[in-house]
C-alpha cells in the first residue's frame, strides 16, 4: 500500500526508516520532509496543513493511509477533515479526531479527563480574566513551586514554574491579560508542583485494544546537567531502568487502561497514539501531560527497539483489531543524542553546510531540520539531526551515539555529551 507520512522532524524521520523496512509498504510518501526524509521514500512539497493540497495529493497517488505526525494537524482536524469527505473518508488517518487531539489542544481539556476518570495527576485549577482575583486567591493556598500553563498550544513553551508567589501572580497577570502566549494563554491551568523523575510512555490504540510501545527517557534542558533554557528536547533514551515492571503495572492499571476507557465510554473515537507525560514520584506515577503524538526525539529511541513490522501495526489501529497484531520489542538500548544549531534555543545559525555524516560508525542519524541545497546537506532547523544508536548495554548506546555526534560537523554545531549517563548510576 502507499502511505503518507506528515511532518518534516526527526520523528518524522524515524517513522518513515521503520516504515520503509515493512514489505507492507509500496510507496512512502513524506510532506514535507526533510534532506533525509529522501532516502526512504519521495518528499512531497506540501504543508501538513495544507489539507486541500493533502486531498489531492492522497487521491492522485492512491494513498492508502496517513500517519500524522506533529499535533497541529490533528489539533485542526485533519482526521475529521477526511472522515467527512466522500472521496477521502475510506482513507485511514492514524492520529485522533479533533475531539481527542484536545487531549494535547487544551490542558484544561486534560485535567479534567483524568479528573473524571481518576487518572492520578497534580491538583490544579484553570483561570480565566474573569476570575483572575480567585487565581490569585487559589496561588496563596498551593505551595511552592507552582506550575502555571497555558491552557492551549505555545510550541512548548506555555508552561512556567514559578518559585516565588511574586512570580506566580506577576506571569498569571501577564498570561491572562496581556496574551503572554497569545490566545493559548487565554485560560491558565494552575498545578501543584510533582517532584520526581520525568519518563515518557507511548500507547497506540484503536480505540478499544492498545499496545504499550517502549517507555523513553527525554531530555529537555539545552546544557550539560540539565541546566539551561528548554528545547524540544536534546536526546532521549529507551528502556529507562526505573520504569521497571512493577512500576509499568502501576501505569497501566492507573493510566493506560482508564485512559482509553475513558475515551471509550465518553464517545470519543481515537486512533492513534497517546504521549503520556509521567513524573514517578517514588515509585508512583503521576501524569504531566497528554500528547497526541509521539514524543521528538524519543521516537528516535522507540522505532530502532520495535522489531515487528510497524505497518503491520499501524493497520491493526486503522482496522480495529490491534489485539491480533504482535509487538516485539528488543532488549537492546537505543540513545539518542540530537545536533542543534549554534544559538537554539535562542535566534540560531541557519543555512550552514553539514559534512561528516558519512563518519558515523553505528548509528542511524535521523535528519530533523535539514534540506537539501543541490548536493549540499544544510542545516536550516533548530533541531538539526537526531544520532541514534542501539546497543546490547546502555553505556554501549551512550558513549556510541555521543562519539558518532561528534563525527558530524557544521558551523555552531553543539549537541548534550551527558545525555543518558545520569541512567548508569
Ligand atoms: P508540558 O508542556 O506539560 O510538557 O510541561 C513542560 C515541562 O514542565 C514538563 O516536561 C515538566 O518537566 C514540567 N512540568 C509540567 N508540569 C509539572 C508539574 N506539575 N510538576 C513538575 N514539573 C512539571
Ligand atoms: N519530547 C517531548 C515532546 O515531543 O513533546
Amino acid at each position: 500500500m502507499n502511505i503518507l507520512l506528515l511532518g518534516s522532524g526527526g520523528r518524522e524521520s524515524a517513522f518513515a526508516w521503520k516504515i520503509s523496512q515493512s514489505p507492507k509498504c509500496d510507496k512512502l510518501f513524506i510532506a514535507p520532509g526533510n534532506a533525509g526524509t529522501g532516502q526512504y521514500g519521495t518528499n512531497i512539497n506540501l504543508k501538513v496543513t495544507d489539507f486541500e493540497g493533502i486531498k489531492a495529493f492522497a487521491l492522485a497517488n492512491d494513498i492508502k493511509m496517513v500517519l500524522v505526525g506533529p499535533e497541529e494537524p490533528l489539533v485542526k482536524g485533519i482526521h475529521d477533515f477526511f472522515l467527512a469527505d466522500e472521496q477521502l473518508k475510506s482513507i485511514p488517518v492514524i492520529g485522533p479526531q479533533q475531539e481527542g487531539a484536545q487531549l494535547e489542544g487544551s490542558k484544561d481539556y486534560s485535567k479534567a479527563f483524568m479528573q473524571r476518570h481518576n487518572v492520578p495527576t497534580a491538583a490544579s485549577r484553570t483561570f480565566t480574566r474573569d476570575n483572575l482575583q480567585e487565581g490569585f486567591d487559589y496561588l496563596a493556598t498551593t505551595g511552592l513551586p507552582v506550575v502555571l500553563k497555558a491552557d492551549g498550544l505555545a510550541a512548548g513553551k506555555g508552561v512556567l514554574i514559578c518559585l516565588t508567589l511574586e512570580e506566580a501572580r506577576q506571569e498569571l497577570l501577564e498570561m491572562l491579560t496581556e496574551a503572554k502566549f497569545g490566545d493559548a494563554s487565554s485560560k491558565v491551568v494552575i498545578e501543584q508542583f510533582l517532584q520526581g523523575i520525568e519518563l515518557s510512555v507511548f500507547v497506540m490504540t484503536d480505540g478499544t485494544n492498545y499496545k504499550i510501545l517502549p517507555e523513553a527517557k527525554d531530555y529537555k534542558r539545552i546544557g550539560e546537567g540539565d541546566t539551561g533554557l528548554n528545547t524540544g528536547g536534546m536526546g532521549s533514551v529507551s528502556p529507562v531502568h526505573f520504569a521497571d515492571a512493577e512500576f509499568m503495572q502501576k501505569v497501566e492499571q492507573r493510566v493506560i487502561i482508564p485512559t482509553v476507557e475513558g475515551l471509550k465510554k465518553e464517545g470519543i473515537p481515537y486512533k492513534g497514539f497517546i504521549f503520556i507525560g509521567l513524573m514517578n514520584t517514588y515509585g508512583e506515577p503521576w501524569v504531566i501531560e497528554y500528547n497526541c503524538r509521539m514524543g521528538d526525539p524519543e521516537t528516535e529511541s522507540v522505532m530502532p527497539r520495535i522489531e515487528s513490522d510497524f505497518v503491520d501495526l499501524l493497520m491493526g489501529v486503522a482496522e480495529g483489531n490491534l489485539n491480533e497484531k504482535e509487538l516485539i520489542i528488543s532488549n537492546k538500548t537505543a540513545a539518542t543524542v540530537v545536533c542543534v544549531a549554534g544559538g537554539y534555543p535562542g535566534e540560531y545559525l541557519k543555512n550552514k553546510t553539514i559534512i561528516g555524516i558519512e563518519n558515523v560508525r553505528d548509528s542511524h542519524v535521523f535528519h530533523a531540520g535539514t534540506a537539501l541545497d543541490g548536493d549540499n546537506i544544510q542545516a536550516t532547523g533548530g533541531r538539526v539531526l537526531a544520532v541514534t544508536s542501539l546497543q546490547d548495554n546502555m553505556f554501549d548506546a551512550l558513549q556510541q551515539a555521543t562519539a558518532d555526534a561528534a563525527r558530524i560537523y557544521y558551523d555552531g554545531a553543539y549537541f548534550r555529551k551527558d545525555i543518558g549517563f545520569d541512567l548508569l548510576n
